[in-house]
């Protein structure tokens, strides 16, 4: 019998993949991987590995939840190494979670490769600091997606006294988003970022306030990363000072 790696394959840049990742993309015999799975780290894989596509379209699931759960268990009965690639880390709202359920409740070994996850690297990359001794001291990271019918939808109260707040798939709900949270008490002069691609050559960056977002919420494609807080403030300083440091870098070795 095989084994199933449930693999991050973080937010796109293909250098935040962790060398144990890289390791046993290279040793799949198959892998199923999710949409915003890059080439160059497909590229990592044997040329002889089936490489077998299961990602969102259009918010919509080509192959169903459940038929990927079997696939995985009819791989791991015929071939060795199984990897199940997915962005990000597997276990952040991933559905990794009810993978490995299903894995154990088969009797399919396997393991958690965890990966580099969006909810913080992007914010990263875009020059802001999920904490700023003084500023904030807490975050939370939430799902935007609409939960509708026999899903809980989120308690945005919850998090009125979070500092900074990071929202996963929060892109077509953000002006929901932006309301619930002035209603749950958060000062509507608060800054929000969008974060489009993040890590990647198209990432772009949208700053906005609460008040904006939920009365005329600025253009922004998914995916992207949604963080309300005044750490939100010091992105035009620290991006100011990376690309300093780029230039000082330039300079010193010119
Ligand atoms: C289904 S969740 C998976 C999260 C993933 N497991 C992780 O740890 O990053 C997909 C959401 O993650 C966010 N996301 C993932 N990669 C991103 C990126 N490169 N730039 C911006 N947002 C990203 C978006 O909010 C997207 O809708």
């Amino acid at each position: 019998m095989g084994k199933v790696y449930l693999v991050g394959a973080g937010p796109g840049d293909p250098e935040l993949l962790t060398l144990k990742a890289v390791r046993v993309i290279s040793e799949a015999d198959v892998i199923l991987y999710d949409r915003l799975i890059g080439e160059e780290v497909l590229n990592f894989a044997k040329p002889d590995c089936k490489l077998i596509y299961v990602g969102k379209e259009d918010g919509k699931h080509t192959i169903p939840q459940e038929e990927i759960n079997k696939l995985l268990v009819y791989y791991a009965s015929t071939h060795r190494n199984i990897v199940r690639l997915k962005g990000g880390d597997p276990f952040v709202f991933g559905r990794g979670g009810e993978e490995a359920l299903y894995l154990k409740e088969h009797g399919i070994p396997y393991e958690v490769v965890p990966g580099v996850s969006s909810a913080y690297s992007v914010p990263a990359y875009a020059g802001i600091p999920l904490t700023f001794r003084g500023i904030a001291s807490s975050f939370a990271v939430i799902t935007g997606h609409e939960c509708t019918g026999k899903e809980k939808r989120v308690n945005w109260r919850a998090f009125g006294s979070i500092d900074t707040l990071v929202i996963l798939m929060g892109v077509k709900n953000r002006q929901r988003i932006a309301k619930e949270l002035i209603e749950a008490g958060r000062v509507p002069d608060e800054p929000v970022a969008f974060i489009e691609r993040g890590t990647t050559n198209e990432q772009r960056t949208v700053i906005s306030t609460l008040r904006e977002v939920a009365s005329n919420p600025p253009e922004v494609k998914p995916p992207a990363i949604m963080v309300v807080g005044e750490v939100v403030r010091l992105q035009s300083d620290i991006s100011q000072l990376l690309e300093n440091v780029k230039n000082y870098e330039g300079a010193y070795h010119a």
